[in-house]
């Protein structure tokens, strides 16, 4: 599992550090930066996937002229940090993601910029031209598995135009390869290695990276029908009727999806049809208490988001990471208790992990202690640019007003966590001048 991520001038970040959970709750004002994380996340995905860095922050169309990736939000050069009153933007980002994969703890980090080739006259990198890899390493515990970059490049070199591996790992080599993928995945195909990078590490943080979700359920589309076998739930929602038939195929977990359902949805959801049309595909119906029964597409939008998120995370094969966008869109204020109990009890019943945002404090009300310590608030302070990440837990008297009256709902309702962290930042600040 993931346990951190750093963002160093990536996008308002100059170099923060999320902590990550079974569950992690992301809160924030608009504009703070909780989709930036997003982002960051979805970059290391983008990674995992064996794209080049011009497809992952560009998007990828796949061999039909279909999109198969979409673009890192923003102007291509805004993901590097814009750093005022200077003006312009940083020359470079990196990414560091710590992760426990079977037992072993992994560091693997990238840095990336932008410029012209054999731009030799040029000390930095100019914001032009393709995005490269600069500086690229994995680390165990017990080493160094590999380490790239650009001959003498720190920040300040000549960008020369291929990479200089070494692997550390015997038999120790060295080689040199193009700028314009990570490592990681020219040498590692999913599931096995090439000669050149031939590490057990290496594969198992491919398929980590690999194995996300970002998950927008988009009413309109799972109100569509779904062709038969097509099992796996689209990241906006699609084939929710045959994502759910799969889960009824087997019995422990459609015993789950019925009590969640009936819990869940306020219309008393009795059980679920899959009438096919002419053409064979499937629908969805869903038939009440009273054997009412509802199509798809008169089922109200709150009440599809429920069952996509269910079936995400019920379904087979679920990822190891989803990432939600504001999970509590669209979900009335007394259900979202409800829903943060079955993230809670199915993230830990199946290893999975989830991160999402959220405005709304009536989710926050009920976290448990474990998910508690995840909750994260991100905050831009008054006088800079930037912002900052701050595990809520450990403001000041955090621990005491989670349990008075309003709870973690009505701190964040009052802009307390923001407050709360100007005031610990000032006095940092304070207390390191006096040093
Ligand atoms: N390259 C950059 N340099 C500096 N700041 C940036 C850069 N790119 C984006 N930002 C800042 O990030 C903000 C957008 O952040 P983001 O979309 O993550 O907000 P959010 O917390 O998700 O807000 P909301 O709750 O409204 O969705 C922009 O308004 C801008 O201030
Ligand atoms: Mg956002």
């Amino acid at each position: 599992m993931i346990t951190s991520i750093r963002l160093v001038n990536f996008k308002n970040f100059a170099d923060e550090t999320l902590r990550v959970g079974p569950l992690t709750i992301i809160v924030g004002a608009n504009a703070s930066g909780k989709s930036n994380i997003r982002d960051a996340f979805r970059f290391l995905h983008g990674i995992g996937r064996g794209y080049t860095l011009a497809e992952i922050i560009g998007g990828k169309y796949g061999p039909g002229g279909q999109r198969e990736w979409e673009p890192i939000r923003g102007a291509t050069n805004e993901i590097f940090r814009q750093s005022p009153p200077s003006g312009g933007s940083e020359p470079s980002f990196s990414l560091e993601v710590e992760l426990n994969l079977n037992g072993t703890q992994l560091c693997y980090s990238i840095a990336v910029g932008r410029f012209m080739e054999g731009n030799l006259d040029r000390n930095i990198p100019d914001g032009l031209g393709p995005f490269r890899v600069l500086k690229e390493e994995l680390r165990t515990e017990s080493g160094t598995v590999y380490t790239a970059s650009l001959p003498g490049y720190d920040l300040v070199a000549h960008p020369p135009d291929s990479l200089s591996v070494k692997v550390e790992e015997s038999p120790k080599r060295e080689f040199r390869t193009p700028t314009h993928q990570p490592v990681l995945t020219q040498y590692v195909m999913p599931g096995r290695t090439s000669r050149l990078l031939n590490d057990q590490h290496s594969i198992a943080l491919r398929s980590a990276l690999a194995d996300m979700r970002f998950l927008d359920p988009l009413p309109e589309r799972m109100r569509e029908p779904s062709f038969p076998g097509a099992t796996v739930l689209g990241d906006y929602g699609d084939n929710l009727s045959t994502a759910l038939q799969e889960i009824r195929a087997d019995a422990e977990r459609e015993e789950s999806l019925a009590s969640w359902v009936q819990e869940l949805t306020p219309m008393d959801v009795k059980d679920f049809e899959f009438p096919l049309d002419p053409s064979g595909r499937v629908h969805l119906t869903i038939r009440e208490k009273n054997d009412k029964k509802v199509s798809a597409y008169s089922t109200s939008d709150g009440t599809l988001r429920f069952l996509a998120i269910l079936t995400a995370l019920l379904g087979k094969n679920p990822a190891g990471v989803y990432f939600f966008e504001e999970i509590d869109t669209g979900i009335h204020p007394a259900r979202q208790w409800l829903l943060l109990e079955l993230i809670e009890k199915q993230a830990a019943k199946r290893g999975i992990q989830v991160v999402t945002t959220t405005h709304s404090p009536d989710l926050l009300t009920f976290v448990n202690d474990g998910t508690f310590k995840h909750l994260t608030v991100i905050c831009r302070l008054e006088d800079s640019q930037d912002a900052i990440i701050r595990q809520v837990a450990k403001l000041p008297n955090a621990q005491d007003l989670r349990t008075s009256k309003g709870g973690l709902g009505r701190l964040l309702a009052e802009n307390w966590m923001e407050t709360a962290l100007a005031f610990t930042e000032e006095n940092d600040e304070a207390e390191d001048n006096k040093g």
